[in-house]
């Protein structure tokens, strides 16, 4: 069986050392907030996945519906030998890409970079049993710092899933679709996952579904700073808020104080009092339009060569490639 072989760009003192920072910008600011890869240790992994088995939370379906129509054209489209797949979680949808790979005869190598460890090393082991005798490497790293350090040899197809480019703002986008761009060499290729924009209450059921999972998956970041900054946040007396904002076209899940009270955080030295219904955003999840994922992929340097949707046109998923048309 073929060997994962693990980099560990993030170690338990770095993810401290980030969490500390985040922390002390985020919970200091008016409004408070907390960004939102900090949901991600072992138990809010598994929340994310059963998540994706929510009745309501239909862009794994739809994502996974477009993969399954397309991989055979992306493998021919892009003769892919390396598959670097970013925030991968348990790279479960992307089986449908490296089949593909693998019966196309081009697959040598898999790269799989996510910041949870547990969901990473889980995801590698499966993944090197799978596509045996192809290299798996796994990266514990962030997709925000870590881009230039990943291994895998050209021609590469980089995938970005899930619509995991929506938690991202529009400058932070913009920063690391550009980031992607460079490391890539002309006539490399990103597959991109977006959810697109739909009726307001399709959305927001899927971001406060029925069974309460979303929400204990939104509390999780708060057991992640008790455990890890010794943090004492009552978890029950924070409700989850998920909003559709119109204007800026995304979800955003807050947690709101139920009452008023002051939560310590030791490790970083800081008292922090929340107001009764004070809310603090953890994440914002923006939905697309074909044309605006054309406009930012260009502006990062990438030229859109196919745009794909499920039947129902709940998702997209853009095909494109570095450098000029
Ligand atoms: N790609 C999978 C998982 C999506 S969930 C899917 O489509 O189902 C988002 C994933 O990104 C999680 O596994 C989380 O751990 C990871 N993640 C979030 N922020 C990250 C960051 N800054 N760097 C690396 N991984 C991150
Ligand atoms: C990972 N990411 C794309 C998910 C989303 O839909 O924005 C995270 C999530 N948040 C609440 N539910 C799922």
């Amino acid at each position: 069986m073929s060997e994962v072989d693990l980099t560990v760009h993030l170690t338990p003192d770095d993810i401290v050392r980030g969490l500390r920072s985040d922390v002390r910008t985020g919970l200091t600011a008016t409004p408070k907030s907390l960004p939102p890869k900090w949901f991600y240790d072992a138990r809010g992994s598994e929340l994310f996945e059963r998540i994706t088995r929510l009745p309501e939370y239909y862009p794994t379906r739809a994502e996974r519906e477009i993969l399954a129509t397309r991989s055979p054209e992306i493998a021919s489209l892009t003769d892919a030998t390396t598959l670097v797949e970013l925030g991968s979680g348990s790279s479960e949808k992307t089986t449908l890409l490296l089949d593909a790979l693998r019966q196309h005869g081009s697959l040598r190598e898999i790269v799989a970079l996510d910041v949870s460890e547990s969901a990473l090393r889980d995801a590698a082991s499966a993944l090197a049993s799978a596509y045996d005798p192809v290299s798996v490497h796994g990266v514990v790293g962030d997709f925000t710092q870590h881009l230039a350090l990943l291994p895998g040899s050209p021609v590469r197809l980089v995938a970005f899933l899930g619509g995991t480019i929506g938690n991202l703002v529009p400058a932070e986008r913009a920063k690391f679709l550009s980031a992607i761009r460079d490391v890539l060499d002309d006539g490399e290729w990103l597959l991109l996952g977006t959810d697109l924009v739909k009726d307001p209450e399709t959305v927001v059921r899927a971001y406060d579904d029925a069974a309460g999972v979303t929400a204990e998956f939104n509390r999780n970041v708060l057991h992640v700073l008790n455990r890890e900054l010794a943090a004492d946040f009552d978890v029950d007396a924070f409700e989850h808020v998920a909003l559709w904002d119109e204007k800026e076209e995304w979800i955003e899940m807050r947690l709101r104080a139920t009452r008023a009270m002051e939560v310590h955080v030791p490790v970083v030295g800081l008292t922090v009092s929340f107001v009764e219904g004070e809310e603090m955003r953890t994440e914002v999840s923006a939905k697309f339009r074909e044309d605006e994922v054309a406009a930012e992929l260009a502006d990062a340097g990438f030229t859109l060569k196919h745009w794909w949707t499920d039947e129902e046109k709940r998702f997209g998923v853009s095909l494109s490639q570095a450098g000029a048309r």
